[in-house]
């Protein structure tokens, strides 16, 4: 190592940050820079020393270029270190304005429910869909076999956006059945998915808010029942309500996208809005055999494949299985009304009793 190589270490080692390390940078590389002048001066030699002088003046050039370059990335390294460790998230910390050995922090009761949805169609060998918040209408009703100026449409409030996907109109959904659509879409049968999600509609009152969830249920395979069906929500709603003996009637209704549809209603007393006995019928959910123009939209044969769908409000099962008068408590975010419903996120297992395996 020549002394200018072991002076610019010095120099590099002593500059901490860019700016210095561009001075030192400067003070040799520069247009009148240590190693500038001495390439300079090269001219003046006579011809035979040059080549030499010329070659080995090359390699301190190199060298140096080097030492700069590595001490440019050091610098660089230690400053993102340093910040990081500066930023650095702590997601223990208790949330600002709270005192510091306050209440920790609960699961809300909607994702309580999703998550029990999850756990119970699990045990039955649901898997979990996902579909998307901004739809087509395509995806949210005309495959659904709602067509354009269905009547089913109008009841559906729905928020239209600007703008278009695959040259239809873009909306955000206003139900999760869409999922049944991109379900047999992207994925071959037999099928058994639950897909719980957000919705929106415009509407706001005490039971209704713009934004809502609901889960959506898909069976496909071979030789699917009504059986089938009427078995698979007994459970759920018996195993949901924690009830065994829960009463559950279906009650033949209409949905576009079903045939026959079922809306299903479980016993309760009106008066004491106890749930179990009393001999009142509340519904609770929507369901039917998937209608056989559903199917040939999404490309089954309707005569190889059946199945059976379900849709329910996941706001609409939580106030009734917590005793939750108005709707609009869910998304105010009052902290004492969180404090009182909401779930210790170390809670008992989610399974109740009572699931058929
Ligand atoms: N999508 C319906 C709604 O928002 C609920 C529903 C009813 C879903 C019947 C279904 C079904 O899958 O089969 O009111």
């Amino acid at each position: 190592m020549t002394d200018l190589e072991s002076t610019l270490s010095a120099s590099l080692a002593a500059a901490t940050d860019l700016r210095a390390w561009d001075t030192v940078r400067v003070e040799y590389l520069g247009k009148t820079g240590k190693l500038t002048e001495l390439l300079k001066q090269l001219g003046k030699l006579p011809p035979e020393e040059r080549r030499a002088r010329g070659a080995e003046l090359n390699l301190v050039k190199q060298r140096v270029t080097e030492l700069i370059d590595a001490r440019r990335n050091q610098i660089e390294a230690q400053a993102l270190d340093a910040r990081l460790a500066a930023e650095r998230v702590d997601p223990s910390l208790p949330p600002r304005g709270a005192a510091p050995d306050g209440p920790p922090g609960l699961i809300h009761p909607i994702s309580r429910t999703i998550e029990e949805m999850a756990a119970i169609f699990g045990a039955m060998g649901f898997a979990v869909g996902e579909g998307r918040d901004i739809e087509t209408d395509w995806f949210n009703f005309a495959a659904l076999n709602i067509p354009p100026h269905h009547p089913a449409r109008a009841d559906h409030d729905t928020f239209y956006l600007p703008g278009t996907r695959d040259g239809r109109p873009l909306l955000l959904r206003t139900q999760t059945s869409d999922v049944q659509i991109i379900s047999m879409l992207e994925q071959p049968p037999p099928l058994r998915i639950i897909a719980p999600g957000r919705t929106y509609r415009a509407d706001h009152d005490a039971t209704h808010s713009p934004m809502f969830h609901q889960c959506e249920g898909l069976v496909i395979d071979r030789a699917i029942t009504l059986g089938h069906l009427k078995g698979c929500l007994i459970d759920f709603l018996r195993a949901f309500f924690g009830i065994s003996a829960l009463p559950v009637r279906f009650r033949a209704s209409y949905f576009p996208f079903t045939e026959p549809s079922m809306e299903v209603d479980i016993g309760w007393n009106r008066k004491t809005g106890e749930l179990g006995a009393g001999g009142d019928w509340l519904e609770v959910l929507g369901s039917g055999m998937v209608h056989p123009r559903v199917l040939a939209n999404c490309g089954l044969d309707p005569r190889e494949w059946q199945g059976f769908a379900f849709g329910m409000g996941v706001e609409r099962l939580t106030m009734l299985k917590h005793g939750i008068a108005d709707l609009r408590n869910f998304f105010d975010s009052d902290p004492r009304w969180l404090r009182s419903y909401g779930f210790s996120a170390f809670a008992p297992p989610l399974l109740h009793e009572g699931v058929a395996p």
